[in-house]
């Protein structure tokens, strides 16, 4: 469930009105709202038992309003790179709640981690796990450790988002997992504290998740009678959320819930997981002008002020993203078929084909759904396109929580070298 709907005719975030954001925040922006948030992270962390650690994907959405509102909630942080790290410690969360993800983890970016004492790491390979042992070394520590089981099993989705099949570039083969772990112990400075597992994103069903945790379950009992000791199961992100109004809905937090108690049942092991889009997807929406309507000889463009550098989803995964009229639409109205699109020139700059939508014209505004996980993460400055500021709702309060930059902004990103700037 979120708190975006129509109130008096017009599409708003909780009780404030899209319309009145856009006059005075310009479009296009992305704009968060506060209670939706909160709803996931409960409704999720709720589902869990009682001690386990959520720990939110801040790749998912890195805006330090929407990491400090999750932080109030107890929320922790996966993080995949030294840059995440720092926001999510910005934001207020304890290192102490910071998982670190990532295959490509650099030594500048353990020493940063261990320095700031987090949680754990989970790592991805032999070469990883020797460069972590060497970095913790010079700082005299011990790193804590799950390694990433890679348990090859088939997450049904979209082939770019899967993570747990033997043909993708994530965790420890599951047949070398026991050897691995042998070669852990033998290290002074990790400390092994379990293991780790997340097969992809925006999962629809709950097989995959029940096939890898099963698997993961009983590796730990392996690892256990080969004298490890295995404390924890991060059980990573990827439940997924709906997209289309019309579809089968991705199965809820308290069935995902029954299957994690069912896996695990028995181990005594503190879980962890990762959710990302579950959390931020639909707390998130994109507002944007149409700025043309064209009448091709094939099909009608609606020519929105949002491009493929603000959200680059449906080009980069083909993925849905409702699409609404932030005036609410008469009921039964006429629809007309447009194809959606952005003013990059790129023939991707695509947010829907033929979708079937009230009659629209220059200046009005709609609102892409489901816009709050790897969209504002994921944009670029592409043709020189300023990100879209970001705005989060309280209530009937709102506030910029990252402001449109300027060209100016832009251009002074660049240096030119001395031989130019004579
Ligand atoms: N943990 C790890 C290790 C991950 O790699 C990811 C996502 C998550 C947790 C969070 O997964 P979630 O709960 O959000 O599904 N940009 C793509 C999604 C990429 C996901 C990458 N990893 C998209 O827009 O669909």
């Amino acid at each position: 469930m979120n708190h975006f709907g129509y109130q008096d005719g017009t599409l708003s975030a909780e009780d404030v009105s899209l319309a009145t954001l856009a006059e005075r925040v310009g479009t296009p922006f992305y704009c968060y709202s506060r209670a939706t948030l909160e709803r996931h992270y409960k409704v999720f962390a709720g589902a869990l038992p009682k001690d386990s650690l959520v720990a939110f994907s801040v790749k998912a959405n890195g805006n330090l309003a929407v990491l400090k509102t999750l932080a109030l909630l107890g929320a922790g942080a996966d993080v995949v790179s030294g840059g995440e790290l720092a926001k999510a410690l910005a934001a207020g969360i304890p290192a102490a709640k910071i998982v670190f993800s990532g295959v490509g983890k650099t030594r500048e970016e353990m020493h940063q981690a261990l320095t700031a004492g987090i949680y754990q790491f989970n790592v991805e390979s032999e070469q990883e796990l020797l460069a972590l042992d060497e970095v913790a070394r010079e700082l005299n520590k011990r790193a804590p450790i799950t390694l990433r089981i890679n348990p090859d099993v088939d997450a049904k989705t979209h082939a770019k988002i899967t993570t747990g099949t033997a043909e993708t570039k994530f965790g420890i083969p599951f047949a070398h997992a026991r050897a691995a772990y042998v070669q852990a112990a033998a290290l002074r400075n990790v400390e092994i504290v379990g293991i780790d597992v997340h097969i992809g994103s925006q999962l629809t069903e709950l097989e995959p998740f029940e096939a890898a945790f099963t698997k993961v379950a009983e590796l730990a009992r392996t690892l256990r009678l080969d004298g490890h000791s295995i404390t924890r199961l991060d059980l990573g992100g990827g439940l997924g959320v709906p997209y289309e109004n019309n579809n089968m809905p991705p199965p809820d937090p308290v069935a995902y819930g029954k299957v994690v108690a069912r896996a695990t049942e028995g181990l005594g092991c503190r879980l962890v997981f990762e959710p990302g889009r579950l959390i931020a997807a639909n707390a998130g929406v994109l507002v944007s002008k149409v700025l043309y309507v064209k009448r091709g000889d094939a099909k009608t463009f609606l020519i929105l002020d949002a491009g493929m550098n603000d959200l680059i989803r449906p080009a980069m995964y083909e993925a849905h993203h409702e699409i609404v009229a932030v005036t609410e639409p008469v009921p039964g109205v006429e629809r007309v078929t447009y194809d959606v699109v952005g003013p990059v020139c790129e023939t991707s700059d695509l947010f829907a084909a033929a979708r079937a939508l009230p009659e629209l014209k220059s200046g009005d505004l709609v609102a892409i759904l489901s816009a709050g996980a790897y969209g504002a993460t994921m944009s670029s400055t592409y043709n020189a396109r300023p990100p879209a500021p970001e705005v989060l709702v309280s209530g009937a309060e709102w506030a910029i929580v990252r402001p449109r930059l300027r060209h100016d902004d832009l251009i002074a990103q660049d240096k030119l070298p001395g031989w130019l700037s004579k």
